[in-house]
Parts: C-alpha cells; structure tokens; sequence
C-alpha cells in the first residue's frame, strides 16, 4: 500500500478512481466538496437536499460517472453528527467506508481530507486510522482457496488529499499503513488452518522476519534446548501432538544498545483439542485460532520495524499442539516449571498458561523494563466481556492504566479485571506447589493468578484476547487485535504516538 499527502487546487479535474467526499450529518460540504458539487453541476447537493444521503455514521453512497469530474466514481461518506463524533465512532466509520472502497473497482483512492474535526479527534490520529483500516481492509483470505483468485482491482494507493502538509501528518499515514499491515500479518497466521499453521511453520515465520528486517534478530529453541533449560511445563502441553513445540525469541534493536527492552509474549497454541480433557466437538474447528496471541507479536514485530520505532523490544512465541495420545499429559499429572515450580495439571485443555509460564520465568533473563503476554487463555473471558473489550490483568495498576490508555486511544480497547491476592488460594493444589485450574469462579482471574506466580519480580501484564482475536458470529475471520493496542502503546512509549 502506498500512502500520500497531497495538496491539490483543481479538485473536479485530479484523476483517481474512487474520490471520497467526507459528509457530517446536517452539515454542508466544505470547499473542497463544494468544488466536486459544482463541478458536477450541484449534483450532490441535490442528493443532501432529496434526503437521498444524510451523513448518518457509516452510511455510505458510491456515484459511478458523476460529470465533470476526473475520478472513475465518487463516494459519500457518512461521518453522522459532528459533535459525538469520538475516536470509537471514527474508527467504525473508517471501517464502513474502508470495506467498501476496497470492494469496488480500481486501485487509487482520494480522501478529501481538508474537513475539520472535532477536537475528541485530533488530524494526524485521524489520518493514521484513516490509512490503517484502509490497509486492513485490502486483506482477504486465499491461501487454501485456489478457487478464489486475490482481487487484482484492489486499493493499493490512497491520498488524503488537502490534508496539512505537515511531517507529523505524514508520519502519522506511514504509521497507520505500517500498522495496518501489521493487523494483516496477524489476520493471515491466525486464519490459516491447523494443518497449515504448525509450531515449526511459526518459527520459520520467526526467522522469516529476521531475515525481512534489519533490525531484528531471530533465535528458535525446539524441544532438546528447551528441555535442557527446564521448560517441563511448556513441554508438557505438546507431548501427545507429532509437532514438535517451538519457542522463538524476535529481537529487535531500535534503540540505544543498553536500553531495557519491551518484551511481548504470545500463546501459540497451534491447534488446541483440550488434550485428554478433550474439548466438545462443536466449534472446535475455532481452536485454530488459538494462536492469535502469537499472531498479535509477529504482527506487532512487524509494524515497529516498519515504524522504525526507537525502542528495544523482544517478542517472543511459545508454540506448541495441544493434543490427545498415549503419550499426552493426563489429569493429575505433575510437570516442573522452568522456575522450579510445580504444577499439578488437573485438566490438560488449561494449557496457555502452561505454555506461557516457562515463556514468562525465561525472558527474565533479558532484564525487561515491562512483559506483556496476550493470549486466547479463557472461554470466561468471553461470559465476562462478550467480544467488545480485552480482558487486562496486572500486576502493577500504573501499567495497566497505560495500556487502558493505550486501547482508547487506538479503539482496541480493554478492560481492567482485579488480581487481587483473595483469587490465589483457588490454586491450591495437594500435590504441588500450585494447580493449572482455580474452580469454575472467576476463570479469568484464577489464570491471571497463575501466570502472576512466575511474573513476581517483572512489570507484567496480561491481555486476555479469547473474545476478541476473531470474529465468532457471522462470517469467521482472524480480528487482528490487540496489534493496535500494542502499537498504540510502544509508539507512546517511543514518543512517536500520533
Ligand atoms: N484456548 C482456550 C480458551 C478459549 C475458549 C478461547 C473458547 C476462545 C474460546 C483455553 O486453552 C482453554 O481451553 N481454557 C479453558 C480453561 C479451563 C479448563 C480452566 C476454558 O476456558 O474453558
Ligand atoms: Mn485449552
Ligand atoms: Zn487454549
């Protein structure tokens, strides 16, 4: 995707294929779209004026040939009342205009991008999201549908046109194309099928990164290297699949050599069946997607390095199959973390925080200014949130105020749930220092306590994505979140935020 900036003063006669006029409910066009009106000799004010096109929010109207005019189509775009317009609304119109343009033919797109907003959405934010949801919109699904051919038409140019010529603005759309793709990289690993996406394919994706940037560097541990470090409870969780578990560390150097890094880790659980506690048969095909919040990290990887973000910051996949076999772990069994502890796995389908335990004890090791881990970890999530909001356990509540701010302000947002020391006895266990499961309560929080077991001494977090990695109603599909979130934060980190 390509992204521009560009002043233009003949407006009727700048040659694009889809011109998109910005229109806020009640409100007349501004000069810009007064320019194409007259140019079409007032054919869109009579539109407004018949009531054929209000504004309402994400209402959106395509004008194929309209006279007088260079571009192959004009398109009104509803942006609803401009006082409530806020950065969720603005989002969601993105959105709606994002996923038509990309539907219709031609491969340039032109905002009118002179309007003013309101101040609840700042020009340069707007923008980035602007570019963002147009990129995420250019991405469909073709890797294991031959029959479906990508769409050769597909936006692949958008100028803003008319928007301030100022470098904050123009960083601002590469930011926005750059997380955008991110987004994609994310959806693509998260649709691709179990059989497709093993815990080797991820690590090769891994290596695939380091190789296409610079600035990263890529280490894979298999199963004899993570065995000789102690990783009993990761390794546990893949003994009954063929695959063999993978853990990979992206490194990537942005900043100055001895600034602390930011490490992300993701739950790469390639195809989770709940093992011997094996899951019930329907939607179990979903569990493909309960890799996502390795995903959201490569993703993530992704758009720093085509930020150029300065920052250090370390992602790191604990990948592995969670299956049933005679030589899977079996309820009741006790496996020995990393740190020493052990684990008494009273049913084998908790199995992220497994993975994600040794993951966790292990980047310690890297001396991290802040960890976050996301991962698909509870169906309670979901009773808790239904699909709007990440769920957000912390151990440090300035932390996690951050990365609240951080959903607000990108509209991938989170909700704060509370780790309180009351939840912890629910993982008592008789027969080892702790239990993988804390009781039919609070599913959510008991995890959150369990993963907090091994994050003592860190600025820890962790973003439960099981309600809003994928889209479960109506058509099935890969959401690509938290990567706004995480980008949003470390740009904010970087001072780079728009
Ligand atoms: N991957 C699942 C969580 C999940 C369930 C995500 C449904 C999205 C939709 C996780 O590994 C799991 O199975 N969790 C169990 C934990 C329970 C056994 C304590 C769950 O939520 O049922
Ligand atoms: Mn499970
Ligand atoms: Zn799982």
């Amino acid at each position: 995707m390509r992204a521009q900036l560009k002043s233009v003063t003949d407006l009727p006669s700048f040659r694009c294929d889809t011109l998109v006029i910005p229109v806020f409910k009640g409100e007349k066009l501004n000069h810009d779209g007064r320019s194409i009106d007259q140019a079409s000799k007032r054919q869109i004010s009579k539109l407004l004026a018949a009531d054929e096109f209000g504004g309402k929010a994400g209402q959106v109207l395509a004008l194929p040939l309209v006279s007088g005019t260079a571009a192959s189509r004009i398109v009104l775009w509803g942006l609803g009342d401009k006082k409530k317009l806020n950065r969720q609304s603005w989002n969601k119109a993105c959105d709606a205009i994002a996923n038509s343009v990309t539907q219709l033919n031609g491969k340039h797109c032109a905002f009118i991008s002179s309007i003013k907003l309101p101040k609840a959405v700042p020009g340069g934010w707007a923008l980035q999201h602007l570019a963002a949801r147009v990129t995420r919109s250019t991405y469909s699904y073709t890797a294991t549908k031959p029959s479906k051919k990508a769409n050769p038409a597909v936006v692949n140019k958008v100028s803003f046109i008319n928007a301030d010529a100022t470098t904050a603005n123009r960083q601002a759309i590469k930011q926005g194309v750059a997380i955008g793709k991110g987004i994609n990289v994310a959806r693509e690993l998260g649709n691709l099928p179990g059989n497709y996406c093993t815990p080797k394919v991820l690590s090769a994706e891994a290596r695939k990164l380091g190789r296409q940037h610079q600035a990263i560097k890529t280490t894979v541990l298999g199963e004899k290297q993570m065995e000789a470090l102690g990783m009993g409870s990761l390794l546990s969780v893949g003994n009954g699949s063929d695959q063999e578990s993978q853990l990979m560390i992206m490194n990537y150097q942005g900043g100055k050599k001895n600034q602390k890094p930011h490490v992300l880790v993701g739950k790469g659980i390639t195809f989770d069946s709940g093992g011997i506690s094996l899951k019930p048969g329907a939607k179990m095909d979903e569990m493909k997607f309960d890799m996502c919040g390795a995903a959201s990290v490569f993703g993530t990887m992704n758009a720093i390095a085509d930020m150029q973000l300065p920052l250090n910051v370390i992602g790191v996949v604990a990948a592995a199959e969670n299956m049933p076999s005679g030589r899977a772990t079996k309820p009741g069994d006790v496996v020995t973390s990393m740190a020493g502890k052990t684990i008494e796995v009273l049913n084998t389908d908790a199995e992220g925080r497994l993975v994600l335990c040794d993951a966790l004890h292990y980047v310690k090791r890297f001396k991290p200014e802040s960890v976050i881990d996301i991962a698909t970890l509870t169906g309670a999530v979901i009773v808790a949130l239904g699909h709007h909001a990440t769920g957000l356990l912390s151990n440090d509540d300035d932390f996690a105020e951050e990365l609240l701010q951080a959903g607000k302000d990108s509209a991938d947002r989170a909700w704060h749930l509370p780790l309180w020391d009351d939840y912890q006895k629910q993982l008592d266990s008789q027969f080892a220092d702790i239990a993988n499961i804390g009781g039919p309560a609070a599913g959510t929080v008991t995890a959150g306590c369990f993963l907090s077991r091994f994050t003592e001494d860190l600025r820890w977090a962790h973003l439960d994505i099981a309600g809003t990695a994928w889209n479960q109603g109506g058509p099935k599909g890969a959401s690509g979140r938290p990567v706004g979130l995480l980008c949003q934060y470390l740009m904010s980190l970087a001072g780079k935020a728009a």
